[in-house]
């Protein structure tokens, strides 16, 4: 593996991503950079205290994510420091220092009209300021001239956290009925796959680095391939639950369109991603969205049988 492997900083790491990010990459070769290590929210210190860390690549996995949340103006200044002046930061000192830097961004830099998937080239158009604020941050890290990954993932969940996986689960063992939005469609994407793919992306672009002298810096769309809605991800959800015996009320869920669940964030109804330039450029590319919920399905079993209450 790359020497950049041998310290790597992960941002985020109480996060879905973040925490699979360091779970796959081994303690011993990170600095795990919780939010007491490095306060997003505090842009002015990061300079600092990456000059203290010195890392060899960074992974911002960290990000301010609460939606809804993000639309009300007392937050304004959270999500830009968050979401745009850290990345910005981040990618001024990676480019000073010549380190590399892996980002996330969103499909919600999207405006989700029509149905044909987006590529990396089609134009952007966020509904919401969580989606104004990462495409912020996606610009403010490619004007910094810094070797760059930026990936563009959709609707992440994972076998524990704060996620739809989970909500269901819970959901469906409590009620008969449940209602779920119908109409917006995306790929669902397991986070330790996506964190798997990531780090995969960053050995082939040094790789290629080698053997070019150019590091392969732009904005990728990274998540699991086929798509589905909401309501078609929570049937499938119940669906391998029940293959496994976990115990369920839910009895129907019905279908509604997202003007039926009015939420502070207007959300993209098309969030497909066309994945084709990381799987051609970087080598990497997420199998169907299935076999990342059957793997999630299978760890939550896992965990949840053994009473884990972190799950
Ligand atoms: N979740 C999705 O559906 C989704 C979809 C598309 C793209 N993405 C992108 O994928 C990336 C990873 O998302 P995720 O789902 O793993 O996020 P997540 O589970 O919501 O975790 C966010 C992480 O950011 C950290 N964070 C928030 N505010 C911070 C601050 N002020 N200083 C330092 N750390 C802070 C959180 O730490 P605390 O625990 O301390 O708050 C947490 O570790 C993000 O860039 C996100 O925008 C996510």
């Amino acid at each position: 593996m790359n020497s950049a492997f041998d310290r790597v900083l992960v941002t985020g790491v109480t996060g879905q991503v973040g925490r699979a990010l360091i779970e796959q990459l081994g303690v011993h070769r990170c600095v795990a950079a919780s939010r007491a290590v490095l306060p997003l929210d505090f842009p002015e210190t990061i300079p600092h205290r990456l000059d203290y860390f010195r890392p060899r690549a960074i992974i911002n996995a960290g990000a301010y994510t609460a939606v809804d949340q993000a639309e009300s103006p007392d937050e304004a200044i959270f999500v830009k420091a968050i979401n745009e002046e850290s990345p910005a930061k981040m990618g001024q000192w990676c480019a000073r220092n010549r380190v590399p830097l892996i980002h996330f961004s969103t499909d919600y830099v999207f405006d989700g009209s029509g149905d044909a998937p987006r590529t990396e080239e089609s134009p952007t158009g966020p509904l919401n300021a969580y989606g104004l604020s990462k495409r912020a941050g996606e610009e403010a890290i490619l004007a910094s001239g810094c070797r760059a990954l930026i990936f563009r993932t959709s609707w992440v969940y994972d076998h524990q956290g704060k996620n739809f996986f989970r909500t269901m689960l819970k959901l469906g063992a409590e009620r008969e009925q449940l209602r779920v939005v119908g109409d917006q469609i995306g790929a669902p994407t397991f986070a330790p796959q996506l964190a798997h793919a990531a780090i995969l992306a960053l050995e082939n672009a040094l790789e290629i680095e080698e053997k070019t002298g150019q590091f392969p810096t732009g904005v990728y769309h990274l998540c699991h391939s086929g798509d589905t809605s909401w309501h078609g991800f929570a049937e499938e959800i119940f669906e391998g639950a029940r293959e496994r015996g976990i115990p369920l009320q839910v009895e129907e869920v019905k279908q509604i369109a997202t003007a039926e669940y009015p939420t502070p964030a207007r959300r993209p109804l098309n969030s497909r991603l066309d994945c084709s330039k990381a799987d051609r450029v970087l080598g990497v590319r997420l199998p169907d969205w299935h076999l990342g919920l059957e793997e999630c399905l299978d760890l939550w079993l896992e965990h949840h049988s053994r009473g884990d209450s972190t799950s």
